[in-house]
């Protein structure tokens, strides 16, 4: 499908609400209960106002970042999303190639229907992959180990470890449609054991403070905290060694009420107070919302249902074309705000809502 005439991001959505089955659809876009969070992550950006500077700034804005040693062309990640095969037929291999070709960090997903190890190998011939591996901690320590050590020999630079799912949120759209297992022949790769038998994900609320020490303790890799929202939690990753955290309500999955990302994230910045990143996902659809995030002090953000609208229709060339549309538009926001360099943005480019 030619993607010519698709000019933003939010344009990806309706052609690929077209192309996937309706329980599909459901399943990227919904979130949890009455979807409250879900909306607010965006709402919340568009209360904020952009205060631009005149006559200061460059034509072309630097957008590099380093994080966790990792350098990238762009702030602008790919957030782990569950199952792309369904999306698209080339799955996590087309998300893995335009992220990399972009020099764009991707964070692979425990739950890909690819599993990492051809996920990295094809990736790596698109440019040098940026990959950062998600994981959900399975109570079988022994089988997470495992699954860490395939990460880390498929070259990825760090585990991201999602603590905001002590147990599955509910999602009504799925009981609806009655859509609780994948397609025929798709599985989720990463979690296939030693016998060959994919595991189910499990969730536990028992993992405490201790199984972020635990698992320190067996890699050396960064470990990410994502899905952090309260500030004395950011205080606590710093102090627990997390590499870096990222506020996230799971794309409005999990608990439904939960405050948008952009609302959570200055309170957590000045917890963690420079001592470690913090990165942000939830709603951004606009280089604008990119810039604001960035402004409020995240050193990346995160994008997770724009990547599947893209891989849905026009796999990777459609993930090429999302990160550019997003890259571009931050790029000319920086320079219609008269910053040229990531590092000097602050809170002073914006004016926030009262009470916010
Ligand atoms: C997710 N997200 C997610 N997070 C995670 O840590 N592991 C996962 O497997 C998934 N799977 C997943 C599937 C789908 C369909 C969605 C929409 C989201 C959450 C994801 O990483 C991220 O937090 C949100 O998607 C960010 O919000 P936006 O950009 O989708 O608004």
């Amino acid at each position: 499908m030619s993607s010519r005439r698709l000019l933003t991001v939010r344009d990806f959505e309706a052609p690929a609400r077209e192309a996937l089955a309706p329980a599909h659809y459901d399943y990227f876009a919904g979130g949890a209960c009455d979807e409250i969070t879900l909306a607010e992550n965006e709402a919340a950006f568009r209360r904020i106002a952009l205060l631009p500077r005149i006559l200061r700034g460059a034509a072309q804005p630097d957008l590099a970042v380093e994080l966790l040693g990792c350098r990238a062309a762009t702030p602008i990640m790919i957030a782990p999303t569950a199952f792309h095969r369904i999306a698209h037929p080339d799955g996590e291999i087309a998300t893995a190639r335009a992220a990399t070709a972009a020099g764009a960090i991707m964070i692979a997903s425990m739950a890909s229907t690819i599993a990492i190890e051809e996920v990295a190998l094809r990736a790596a011939e698109t440019g040098t992959p940026r990959l950062w591996f998600q994981l959900y901690l399975q109570p079988d320590l022994g089988f997470t180990e495992s699954v860490v050590r395939r990460a880390e020999a498929a070259g990825c630079n760090a585990l991201v470890l999602t603590v905001d799912s002590a147990v599955f949120g509910r999602h009504e759209r799925d009981d609806r449609n009655d859509f609780h297992q994948l397609p025929d022949g798709l599985a989720c790769e990463n979690l296939r054991d030693a016998d060959g038998v994919v595991r189910p994900i499990r969730m536990s609320p028992e993992f405490s403070w201790r199984h972020l020490e635990w698992l320190r303790s067996i890699t050396d890799l960064p470990v990410v905290l994502k899905g952090v929202l309260h500030p004395d939690d950011g205080r606590l990753a710093v102090e627990a060694g997390a590499a870096a955290v990222v506020v996230s309500n799971h794309g409005g999955r999990q608990l439904d009420t939960a405050p948008a990302t952009i609302q959570a994230l200055p309170a957590v910045v000045r917890a963690v107070d420079g001592r470690i990143p913090v990165l942000l996902d939830g709603g951004i659809r606009r280089g604008t919302d990119a810039l604001k995030a960035l402004a409020l002090g995240a050193s990346a953000v995160a994008i997770g249902r724009p990547v599947i609208w893209g891989l849905t229709v026009d796999g990777e060339k459609g993930v090429a074309e999302v990160l550019d549309i997003l890259c571009a538009e931050l790029e000319h926001a920086m320079v219609l705000c008269g910053y040229d360099a990531l590092t000097d943005l602050g809170a002073d480019l914006l004016r926030l809502p009262s009470g916010e």
